[in-house]
């Protein structure tokens, strides 16, 4: 895995973060199953936390390891979330997305006291956009979504992008744990996040999409042999 080393200190480093007793939301992808994987350690020497899982792949993961997970109905609040991310800015705003997971990951951070983003340096950009936006979208009139979604990017000031909707095996759209679809939207560049979050929030038929702006206060990023903590 490329920046396996990065990531896995990035991860190591957001255990500063949990404490005794708290419940925590369990990001997706591979930085956060390194999270997770450290996390399971800790608690098998006797730590006691509880995970909310932000996707199937991370809750059978959760699972595997022995983490206690709890059903995020049954939560009234949740301390801390640990999750990756596809980029981050120098102001904490976060593509997310590319596993799909973009939904439950927005749900979980936002309900949470602190979301700490644990990357490896590949993922720190000037402006967010080279990585495209995963939008998720209803099955129903997606291709209606994906027009509507090309004129709000472009009301927010993007160029021209190109939107494509996510396949999977079979080169049939994948669904999300949601039962929803995926429309990347390569950027090129996102002048202005939240004006863009704005825009794309009023478009009928766009559940959620991967601009996380004002959620995380905490950026670790990896080194080969440490981490640096950015906190916002
Ligand atoms: C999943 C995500 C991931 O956090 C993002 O794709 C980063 O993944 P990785 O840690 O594997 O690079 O948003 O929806």
């Amino acid at each position: 895995m490329a920046h396996e080393t990065e990531k896995r200190n990035a991860a190591a480093a957001a255990m500063d973060f949990v404490e005794d007793g708290m419940t925590l939301g369990l990001g997706t992808g591979s930085t956060a199953k390194f999270f997770v994987e450290f996390l399971a350690e800790e608690i098998a020497d006797g730590l006691v936390v509880r995970g909310v899982p932000t996707s199937e792949e991370t809750r059978r993961l959760a699972e595997s390891l022995g983490v206690p997970l709890v059903d995020i109905e049954q939560v009234d609040r949740i301390h801390l979330t640990v999750d990756g991310a596809d980029e981050v800015d120098g102001q904490a705003q976060l593509i997310k997305g590319g596993g799909a997971a973009l939904l439950r990951e927005k749900i979980v951070a936002n309900a949470s006291d602190l979301m700490v983003v644990i990357a490896d340096p590949s993922k720190q950009v000037e402006a967010l956009g080279a990585f495209p936006l995963p939008v998720e979208v209803t099955p129903f009139g997606y291709t209606i979504t994906a027009k509507k979604v090309y004129d709000a990017l472009c009301q927010a000031g993007v160029l021209r992008p190109r939107i494509k909707v996510r396949t999977g095996p079979g080169n049939i759209p994948l669904r999300t744990d949601g039962g929803n679809y995926i429309l990347d939207c390569d950027c090129g560049t996102i002048p202005d996040a939240p004006k863009a979050a704005a825009h794309l929030a009023h478009v009928p038929g766009v559940v959620e999409h991967g601009l996380f702006t004002h959620l995380c206060r905490v950026v670790i990023i990896g080194s080969e042999d440490g981490a640096t903590i950015f906190e916002y």
